[in-house]
């Protein structure tokens, strides 16, 4: 069980100590957001941030592309030092070649589908993948409310993998609290992103103990 807290919603001036403190919490991943305004109604950050993010931890960071065409964009991100790309299957044509582009830059590479999507829709690149990322809000802004229909595709996801031996990580994203992290852990989720419930606390390390306990449990 892995915990990867979004910086999304950290201090953009003081990113490195946001950080650096939940590595020392005991944070998995550092989940890195990137908007661009057109695919979602938000922008927030490019390959930049992300190489100025490499030198300050030693914990992967996973990169979920919110953007249009993500394969004019991976070999940049990848160049930066994220560990993880992530890119929608709403957002191009040509998913199949955006996952190679990602392996042959010597990335992980992941595959994301928003509320609307079904499972189906990325069954043909489930084997070469290394993370499935489930958004269990519509991608754009933290502090949302879970959508609990997505727990369904959590559990069809989960039993794919078992039967066809993938090897992939199901990730969950929005949302997250204690509570609907259980729910997410029940339906075969691994790795659990949280801004809010994480960032915007006055203990950021008391709330990832929190829902470890909770997936843990
Ligand atoms: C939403 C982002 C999330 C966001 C989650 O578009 O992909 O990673 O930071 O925020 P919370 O945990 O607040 O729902
Ligand atoms: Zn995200």
């Amino acid at each position: 069980m892995k915990i990867a807290p979004s910086i999304l919603s950290a201090d953009f001036a003081n990113l490195e100590r946001d950080v650096k403190l939940v590595e020392a919490g005991g944070a998995d991943y550092i989940h890195v957001d990137v908007m661009d305004g057109q695919f979602v109604p938000n922008i927030t950050l490019g390959p930049n941030i992300v190489s100025a993010l490499r030198p300050v931890t030693q914990l992967p960071l996973d990169v979920h592309l919110m953007i249009t065409e993500p394969e004019r964009y991976v070999e940049n991100f990848a160049k930066a030092g994220a560990d993880i790309i992530v890119v929608h299957q709403e957002s191009t044509n040509h998913l199949h070649r955006v996952l190679q582009m990602i392996k042959n830059a010597g990335v992980k590479s992941g595959v994301v589908i928003n509320p609307a999507t079904p499972v189906s829709a990325i069954k043909e690149v489930l084997e070469m993948v290394d993370l499935v990322l489930v958004m269990t809000v519509n991608p754009g802004f933290g502090g949302q409310a879970f959508i609990p229909s997505c727990l369904a595709k959590i559990e069809e996801l989960s039993e794919l993998r078992q039967t066809n031996g993938y090897a992939y990580e199901i990730e969950v994203d929005g949302g997250i609290v204690p509570e609907t992290a259980t729910l997410c852990a029940q339906a075969g989720a691994d790795v659990f992103v949280a801004g809010s419930y994480v960032y915007n606390s006055e203990d950021p390390n008391g709330q990832i103990a929190l829902i470890r306990k909770a997936i843990e449990s």
